[in-house]
């Protein structure tokens, strides 16, 4: 009996873990290059493929749900009316998570057009930093001692990645603090705030109420394709009318579209499967992993060593914060 097989739930939970490194780093990556990419005609409307993401999501996970109802007609159409139209009060609840995470992932958009994509997600480790703040707040969790050391180790290690550096011998020119630096910063800043707040705030809803993780979902992505249509108008209103929401698309844009969409479902899982600390590991492992990506292949970015002890710093934060966790969770570190 000491040799029993890994129950579903551990390894839908390892599983979900794994492929949100992978999803990250492959969203980050090529989200910065096609923002990038010299082109010859007008780049994609960021705000028009924040509403596409939103709408391949819906459609995913009607299907999840279809599948969940052994693929019956029947029984998807009960689901939905009962669940979402007929409960107007329970779907309203998502408008609030739903309307922060349309406006986090426009400013995705804006912070990787100014910064570069290592850079970008050690500054996005603070969002550690805004969870435990707001389920301190909302939920009442209690935070143990090296949790706050840890988040302090965070915030000097995002300090450093941050640090301007002054390259000897070299002109003026050389990686001034440029004001797109800051809007990228000031941007990636914001969504740390707002993914700190809808998560908490989603996770508290997934957990109080019985309604499934894709049913859920289908209600935020309903709001987040209004939102997002509204973002589209208010924003970029004119080019639509002139040319078309679907200006400037090309493959890469679909990829992009693809990986995000398909990354909010992985994040559902693993808030599911998982939860929000661990969701903070995986990003860690996906830093690295884009680091070397950007460093060897892409030449995104010319690390120096304030921001390699930067990075290492983010990382053991992570690390801290996740060991005190899995060990209150479990009551012992050796029960995990
Ligand atoms: O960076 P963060 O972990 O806050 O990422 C949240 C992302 O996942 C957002 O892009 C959001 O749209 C998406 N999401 C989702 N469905 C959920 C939770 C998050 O699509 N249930």
């Amino acid at each position: 009996t000491h040799v029993l097989p890994m129950a579903p739930p551990a390894r839908l939970k390892y599983l979900s873990l794994g492929i949100l490194v992978l999803q990250t780093t492959s969203l980050v990556l090529t989200m910065r290059y096609s923002r990038t990419l010299k082109e010859d005609g007008p780049r994609y409307l960021a705000s028009s493929a924040v509403v596409s993401a939103e709408m391949l999501k819906i459609v995913a996970c009607i299907f999840l749900v279809f599948r969940d109802n052994t693929f019956n007609f029947r029984a998807l159409n009960y689901v939905l009316r009962e669940e979402i139209v007929n409960k107007p009060t329970e779907t309203l609840k998502l408008a609030i998570p739903s309307g922060i995470y349309t406006f986090q992932n426009n400013l995705l958009y804006v912070a990787l057009t100014n910064l570069d994509a290592a850079t970008y997600q050690v500054t996005y480790q603070l969002k550690i930093l805004t969870t435990a703040l707001f389920s301190v707040s909302m939920l009442g969790k209690r935070l143990g001692k090296y949790q706050w050391l840890s988040l302090l180790i965070l915030m000097a290690g995002i300090a450093l990645v941050q640090w301007p550096v002054e390259v000897p011998g070299t002109s003026e020119q050389t990686k001034p603090l440029a004001s797109s630096q800051l809007v990228g910063v000031l941007a990636v800043l914001a969504a740390c705030c707002s993914s700190g707040f809808a998560g908490v705030y989603f996770e508290k809803i997934l957990k109080e109420t019985p309604q499934s993780v894709w049913v859920r979902n289908i209600q935020l992505g309903l709001f987040g394709l209004i939102f997002g249509l509204m973002v589209v108008f208010v924003n970029d209103g004119e080019t639509v009318r002139e040319s078309s929401m679907f200006q400037g698309y090309n493959g890469l844009t679909w990829t992009v579209v693809l990986l995000q969409a398909f990354g909010g479902l992985v994040v559902a899982a693993v808030m599911k499967y998982a939860d929000n600390i661990l969701k903070g590991f995986a990003a860690s492992f996906s830093i690295i992993l884009s680091c070397v990506i950007s460093y060897l292949w892409l030449d995104d970015f010319d690390p120096n060593s304030l921001f390699f002890l930067g990075t290492v710093l983010v990382i053991a934060a992570t690390f801290l914060y996740g060991f005190e966790e899995t060990a209150n969770a479990s009551g012992s570190p050796q029960g995990a």
